[in-house]
């Protein structure tokens, strides 16, 4: 399965910047292999989104400007509001009636936790609550970069406990301890959640990070998954009972590309030397899952023979259920034999 393949990836929010990045200079981004563009009207006000062409002669929108609260196409200067409808056009007198179709295609925007999040369809859900933030517990962002690996393979590896004794080796897994404990996983419509322990290394780093002394402890993690693209993982060290929730989204470029963002919630409100420790730690675990996606290839076998799966993989394979299911709901196809002939 390729992304492109599954109309329902479409109906979904992601964040694609955070909202320092975008102010009243036309914002380029990419969703779906399709080019959009964004833009505020004035500094502070609300952002907008829409299909970066122009209906006049196709010219892109975000080589333009904003000026008079409206986004100027850099061709013949039509001026767009922020619904997309064309307001202006120099070269009429101004009682020539603008022409209807003269309107740019806008797409759903907003803004939540620090970051702009686009819906290029009608979406099904709002943006993912963060319950945690409600709780009161400190937001520190930590990336939000360009990877060359598909959104499903991103979000499997982060519902993978396995991977983390053997990718995370030499940060914060150790293949010493490679065996899960009996994990069941519960699910709900297209949600899913489990929960398992695992032994986690804790390098020089950690240990200034999380409080904890010893080299190795036990490390839980309530996984969940939010949206098909969106990740949470409450990480529970059960020495002290600190909480480092795990946020990561992954906004499809296209089918081979995915905008990575991270961002987390602690319990114990570092303060800034502490979160640029934290930081740092993930990043590089991040790092080392990066170079292993980065080589796997890009579609993402919702057939269930096509892998092989095992008893640890209970998390994966209900995931590739949601998928096909999602899949299966808006293209007709049922996930099947006939999957594995298309897929
Ligand atoms: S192409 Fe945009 S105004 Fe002509
Ligand atoms: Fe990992």
């Amino acid at each position: 399965m390729l992304i492109s393949e599954v109309p329902a990836f479409r109906e979904y929010w992601y964040p694609i910047a955070y909202d320092h990045e975008i102010g009243t200079e036309p914002y380029p981004f990419r969703m779906f292999g399709d080019d959009y563009v964004a833009w505020r009207a004035e500094p502070g006000a609300p952002v907008h989104a829409a299909v970066d062409e122009c209906p006049h002669r196709s010219a892109r929108l975000s080589q333009g400007w904003v000026e008079g609260g409206c986004l100027v196409c850099p061709y013949h200067g039509w001026r767009f509001a922020g619904d997309g409808a064309c307001v202006e056009i120099p070269s009429n007198a101004p009682e020539v009636p603008i022409p209807p179709r003269a309107h740019v295609q806008s797409v759903l925007a907003d803004e939540k936790y620090g970051l702009v999040w686009v819906c290029v369809g009608v979406p099904r859900e709002p943006i993912p609550a963060l319950k945690e933030l409600d709780e009161g517990y400190t937001l520190v962002h930590e990336m939000f970069e360009t990877w060359a690996a598909c959104a499903p393979r991103i979000v499997d590896n982060a519902l993978d406990v396995s991977h983390v004794a053997w990718v995370h080796r030499n940060s914060v897994g150790t293949s010493d301890a490679p065996r899960l404990g009996e994990f069941d996983v519960q699910r709900k419509g297209a949600h899913l959640a489990f929960s398992v322990t695992i032994t986690a290394r804790v390098n020089e780093q950690q240990k200034a990070n999380t409080g904890i002394t010893s080299d190795f402890t036990q490390r839980t993690t309530y996984a969940e998954l939010v949206q098909p693209f969106v990740f949470r993982g409450l990480l529970r060290y059960e020495e002290n009972g600190l909480e480092h929730v795990l946020y990561k989204t992954c906004t499809p470029i296209d089918d081979r590309h995915t905008k990575f963002c991270q961002f987390i919630a602690r319990s114990d409100h570092p303060d800034e030397a502490r979160q640029q420790g934290i930081i740092a730690i993930d990043q590089r675990v991040q790092s080392e899952d990066r170079a292993l996606l980065e080589g796997v290839r890009p579609d993402f076998p919702l057939e269930i023979t096509t892998e092989v799966h095992v008893k640890s993989d209970r998390m994966t394979l209900e995931y590739r259920k949601v998928l096909a299911e999602l899949a299966a709901e808006t293209t007709g196809v049922t996930p099947d034999a006939e999957w594995a002939r298309r897929w």
